[in-house]
């Protein structure tokens, strides 16, 4: 009888939809084929936004799968745009600068800070006013950082105590500013340069820990006149002089790198797996956890090409050594961060498993994420049976652990749950992921690829 590979639990019919709350993981001996990714979820939604504010039609292709991406789409509609979606493929009918409508209610972020802090730096130069909320998550994580910029540039924002909602009384008069980014975050940086596109004057965003930079370069691809470069302390800025007119464009959206780091992990750590992953970004703001984990494996990236100003190529994982000589990949800290951002949770996971484990520190930020990273990660592995001490800022994780199964409530979070899968397939015995759904919010395919490439 071939074994039980996966066991669905607890379905819950919602429409059409199935939505799984708990997936039982079974240990895994290798992985082993070639997948290829839905877009990037940080790029489709910059797309969408940037083609819904240019004049003309655009038409994204491999459009991001996630819920996430999704509302980002259906604010855009409740601000008068029209989408046709057919699948990855949409078409975005745009309705240029000054050309949204004011919405008949709040925009429902769900639980996307993406979503919510680029729409902000949107509505801020709107002659309407706007409501952002969210879910219960996103309703308590930090807005300040967005408040504070866009209210710098003239506009009248109010939220709760730097919290969503924020209500947002466009104005068509701001102006540029000279900003230097307090927290390392793309987010908060994307917003300022967006709001610039409707601000007379020069809009100037320093930033001392480089972030991801799809903003920059989506803007440039759209026509945008902007500028990036280094000054001479290495800190980056990235300028625009508004208002400024977008052309519509179309793009093609690279498969997402941050879901295609559970799978390459997951292929580092099973001894002689081998794994590729083809049309994936591999844009350098994104990429700095291939080297940690090349520490590891043999990983190469290949074929690299630009597409829509982003770089995209394929990842090949081979010639593994066996997990016992695995070298410790790491303390993890600084200006490292912001780039390993996303994948902290997953390294953490990977360093149980190293000779002499990792160290994450100056990462308080993971505390404001979908949850709050650092207790969710220290919470799950030492379920797991490994050795966590856990800082304000970050944690350390003892090495050479062999994790058991366990049951993993990743709170709601998608990358916790993502991780703590790759955590259960390199353990002894089964695991349980509690609300495993939470997936979709950005990578809604993640159990059903990672089953199509699992040996048992
Ligand atoms: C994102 C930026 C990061 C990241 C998030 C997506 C983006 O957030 O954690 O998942 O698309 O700009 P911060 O900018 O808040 O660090």
């Amino acid at each position: 009888m071939p074994a039980e590979k996966w066991r669905f639990a607890g379905y819950r019919r919602r429409e059409s939809e199935v939505k799984i709350h708990l997936v039982i993981i079974k240990p895994a001996k290798r992985i082993h084929g070639s997948i290829r990714l839905p877009g990037d979820k940080s790029i489709s939604h910059r797309a969408a936004m940037i083609a819904a504010i240019a004049d003309g039609v655009s038409r994204i292709t491999n459009y991001s799968t996630s819920d996430d991406c999704a509302t980002t789409l259906s604010c855009l509609r409740e601000l008068g745009v029209q989408i046709d979606r057919s699948g990855a493929e949409i078409l975005i009918n745009g309705v240029g600068k000054d050309g949204l409508r004011a919405p008949r209610k709040e925009l429902d972020c769900g639980n996307s800070g993406t979503t919510m802090r680029l729409l902000a730096g949107i509505l801020a130069g709107q002659g309407f006013t706007s409501t952002l909320t969210g879910d219960e998550s996103l309703c308590s994580r930090p807005m300040q950082r967005v408040v504070e910029p866009l209210r710098m540039m003239g506009a009248l924002v109010s939220s709760s105590d730097g919290r969503a909602p924020l209500t947002i009384q466009g104005r068509d008069s701001l102006k540029g500013i000279d900003y230097e980014l307090l927290i390392a975050s793309a987010q908060v940086k994307s917003c300022i340069m967006l709001a610039a596109l409707n601000a007379k004057g020069k809009t100037i965003v320093t930033e001392n820990e480089v972030t991801r930079d799809h903003t920059e370069r989506m803007l440039k691809w759209f026509g945008a006149p902007i500028a990036t470069g280094n000054k001479a302390d290495h800190a980056r800025f990235a300028t625009l002089t508004g208002p400024a007119n977008l052309s519509a464009r179309d793009v093609s959206i690279p498969g997402d790198v941050s879901s295609a780091a559970y799978f390459i992990a997951a292929a580092v750590l099973l001894p002689q797996s081998s794994l590729e992953v083809t049309n994936v970004g591999v844009n350098p703001t994104r990429i700095p956890f291939l080297s940690r984990l090349g520490a590891l494996g043999s990983i190469e990236v290949t074929d690299t090409r630009d597409e829509a100003n982003e770089p995209v190529g394929k990842i090949r994982i081979r010639e593994l050594r066996f997990l016992e000589e695995l070298e410790s990949p790491m303390k993890i800290a600084g200006s490292q961060i912001p780039q390993l951002v996303d994948e902290l949770p997953l390294l953490a996971v990977v360093g149980s498993r190293t000779r002499s484990g990792i160290e994450i520190r100056d990462a308080k930020e993971l505390r404001a994420k979908e949850s709050d990273r650092i207790a969710a990660t220290v919470e799950n592995l030492r379920a797991m049976g490994a050795e966590v001490e856990e800082f304000d800022d970050g944690l350390r994780v003892s090495g050479r652990t062999r994790l058991r199964g366990a049951r993993i409530d990743p709170r709601g979070d998608h990358r916790i749950a993502m991780a703590f899968s790759v955590a259960a397939l390199i353990a002894e015995g089964e695991s349980e992921i509690k609300g495993a759904d939470c997936v979709g919010v950005s990578f809604p395919e993640f159990f059903d690829l990672l089953e199509a490439v699992i040996e048992r």
